[in-house]
């Protein structure tokens, strides 16, 4: 039923501005006072980063008194302009990055959206002369750090903040700045802190909705550490409730948990979901790594809040079902969202927010509404070399399993070609498949040197610096053809080159150009760099396939080698890219395999005529130009992560040669 500001108590906001409003808690909130409050404008913001979905303020965008604005808490003219051509009398700050995991992997991006965007919001409000009447400032209760397992007595609202983690130092940082602008500036700042919150709407990477997702499909839930860690829970709508009173009743000045008494330990949350699922708590709970840190508690004192009238309605058993069923009736709201159930998600962040543009519109147009569908499910690959043999597969494998995916229209070495792609696309990911290798092979570079700088080394890096400067994962294919057999590595000793070790084959300028680029990527800490060797294939009417290859020569040298099977590795290669794995990676099949196996194995499977003559490397320098790499890599680091990853010689047997015999 609608109400008027007069039952609620003594502050009457006219027009709110709710920034982060596609989120969680806000898209809640904003639901509610738009539909309670019809005399109230709401002015919506909302940056639509990968946890936000303008799907969450569905009950509400056809109602006058909504609007909605996509942008940048940081963008200082966009908020000039919200507060003055809106009339803003009243803030409800939200907008923040609130994922504790991906704090411990990229915390400036914390400290930008949450102590600079604050910053900014507060500076907009100081220029304004007094026309701001209430700023709400959300915070955590995470800014307290950890409470004691012993005591009873939850944090009042006047206890030091402690915070331990990136994400609640930048959240205790934010309320610095509130506070200096309340004493400064007088600016009429409230703050609340809040235990966690649960319920629909919420993105997978949080503790409830991710078990709930990962229960519906069947899969492990994965609990941190030992799950003794104690959190208090609150349903969505009784949040929702506290800050309609604090918008109405709270005193300006005044810091309020939104807490609860009731507590729960991580291993009876999981418990609980598994019951409501009919699982066997045994089977479907699986114990991974913990955080880096990980705050046993928080526990807050909640009579504050409680005194202003409110209070927790929803028991959990009654809030989780809710949950459960919104899920379950929801199941795609958020996309392909395996990145956010993965037990330690890293989300690239910053992909979707760009700095030169934002736009204003009263209802969402479809063309947004696209836009957001495409970024909320966090998995946007942009590819580079859509007419090279990898990147084509790529691109193949990504429609097989419906990963959205666009091809890079730039040149590598253009930087502004390659800002615009980024900007169009708006990846969650950059793989670069994309280079020279040389046609019909290598020796093509020794008489192109200039071509393959640009695309090997300058293109390369090139891209590798827009990523890190857009924060994205850049998954490059590069080579293993950077090593020969040495005296520590003999050939047959079984001793591979490691991913640390410093290539020793420059024989080739191929070669030379890839060893060097790959000393200079280690400084870029976005890059994931995928040593290929010799590639193969199930296509073998491919002439790019090494086993085409050397089928068809007239004689081949028989020395084994480390080789790459694609059809096994490039979905390892996405996988990867879901994992947020960077660094070194000899990306080849464990163990090696000669070339006269491979053409026994040929002979066997698909030519029982088949007939081959070797020569010996002397010979075959005689119809080369530049030498070529033969070596072992070291498979022990993709196999630890890929525990599945078949031997080379299995995974040609399966992938090439059983499939062509059927054939
Ligand atoms: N979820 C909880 O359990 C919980 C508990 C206590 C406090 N909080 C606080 O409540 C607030 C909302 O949390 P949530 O769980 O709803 O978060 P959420 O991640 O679901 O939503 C955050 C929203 O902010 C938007 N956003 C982020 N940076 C922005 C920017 N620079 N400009 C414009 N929009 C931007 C995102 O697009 C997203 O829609 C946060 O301030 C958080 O710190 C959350």
């Amino acid at each position: 039923m609608a109400k008027s500001s007069s039952e609620q108590g003594s502050y009457a906001p006219k027009n709110i501005l709710i920034t982060g409003a596609a989120g969680f808690i806000a898209s809640h909130v904003t639901n509610r006072l738009v539909k309670n409050y019809p005399s109230y404008r709401i002015v919506a913001l909302d940056k639509l980063d990968y946890c936000s979905s303008l799907k969450n303020l569905n009950p509400c965008r056809s109602s006058p008194n909504f609007k909605f604005i996509k942008g940048d808490i940081v963008c200082i003219d966009l908020v000039n302009h919200i507060l003055i051509s809106e009339e803003i009398d009243t803030i409800m700050h939200f907008a923040a990055q609130t994922h504790v995991d991906n704090s411990f992997g990229n915390s400036f991006e914390f400290t930008n959206n949450n102590v600079y965007g604050t910053h900014v919001l507060l500076e907009a409000c100081k220029d304004t002369q007094n026309r701001i009447k209430r700023f709400i400032h959300v915070s955590t209760d995470e800014v307290y750090g950890e409470t004691d397992m012993e005591t009873d007595i939850g944090n009042p609202e006047a206890s030091q903040l402690l915070p331990t983690n990136p994400y609640s130092a930048t959240k205790a940082g934010a309320e610095m700045l509130v506070m200096a602008y309340h004493r400064s500036y007088g600016l009429p700042t409230i703050t609340t802190r809040g235990n966690n919150v649960y319920g629909p709407n919420q993105y997978p990477e949080k503790l409830i909705p991710k078990f709930v997702l990962l229960a519906m499909k069947g899969e492990k839930l994965p609990i941190h550490g030992n799950g003794s860690n104690v959190r208090s829970y609150l349903y969505c709508e009784d949040v929702a409730e506290a800050f309609d009173v604090i918008l109405h009743r709270g005193v300006l000045g005044h810091v309020y948990n939104i807490g609860t008494k009731k507590e729960r330990r991580v291993l009876d949350v999981a418990e609980d979901v598994c019951r409501l699922f009919g699982l066997s708590t045994k089977e479907a709970i699986s114990f991974v790594q913990d955080r880096p840190f990980n705050d046993q508690r928080y526990f807050l004192d909640d009579q504050k809040l409680k005194k202003l009238g409110w209070d927790e309605r929803t028991p959990w058993e009654e809030g989780l079902k809710k949950t459960m069923k919104w899920y379950t009736e929801n199941p795609n709201w958020w996309g392909d969202v395996s990145l956010a159930l993965h037990p330690h998600p890293r989300i690239s962040m910053g992909a979707h927010s760009n700095d030169e543009s934002w736009s204003l519109q009263n209802e969402t147009a479809t063309t947004k509404e696209s836009a957001v569908e495409s970024s909320s499910g966090g998995l946007k690959f942009l590819i580079y070399g859509r007419t090279g043999w990898i990147g084509g597969l790529l691109g193949k494998l990504c429609e097989d399993r419906g990963i959205e995916f666009e091809y890079g229209r730039g040149r590598l070495e253009d930087r502004r070609s390659i800002m615009e792609d980024i900007k169009r696309v708006r990846p969650s990911h950059v793989f670069n498949a994309a280079g020279v290798t040389g046609r019909p092979n290598v020796d093509w570079c020794e008489s192109h040197k200039t071509e393959t700088i640009r695309a090997n080394v300058v293109g390369t890096l090139t891209l590798a610096d827009i990523c890190e400067e857009k924060n994205l994962l850049m998954m490059n294919f590069a080579t293993g053809c950077i090593f020969e057999y040495d005296k520590d590595h003999l050939q047959g000793s079984g001793i591979g080159f490691k991913e640390e070790d410093t290539p020793n084959f420059t024989g080739s300028f191929y070669s030379k150009t890839k060893a060097m680029v790959e000393g200079l990527l280690k400084e870029y800490k976005h890059v994931c760099n995928l040593r290929v060797r010799m590639p193969i294939s199930s296509d073998l009417g491919n002439p790019r396939n090494f086993i085409t290859k050397i089928s068809s020569y007239q004689k081949v040298v028989n020395i084994p080698n480390s080789m790459t099977v694609l059809d096994e590795l490039l979905p390892i290669s996405i996988e990867m890219a879901k994992r947020g794995c960077r660094g070194i990676w000899n990306f080849t099949n464990p163990g090696v395999i000669s070339h006269n196996e491979i053409l026994e194995l040929y002979r066997d499977y698909l030519d029982p005529q088949f007939k081959w003559e070797n020569f010996d490397l002397e010979e075959q320098a005689k119809v080369i130009v530049a030498p070529r790499s033969n070596n072992e890599m070291d498979g022990w680091k993709l196999k630890k992560e890929f525990p599945e990853l078949l031997s080379i010689k299995d995974s040609i047997i399966k992938y090439v040669f059983e499939p062509n015999k059927k054939a």
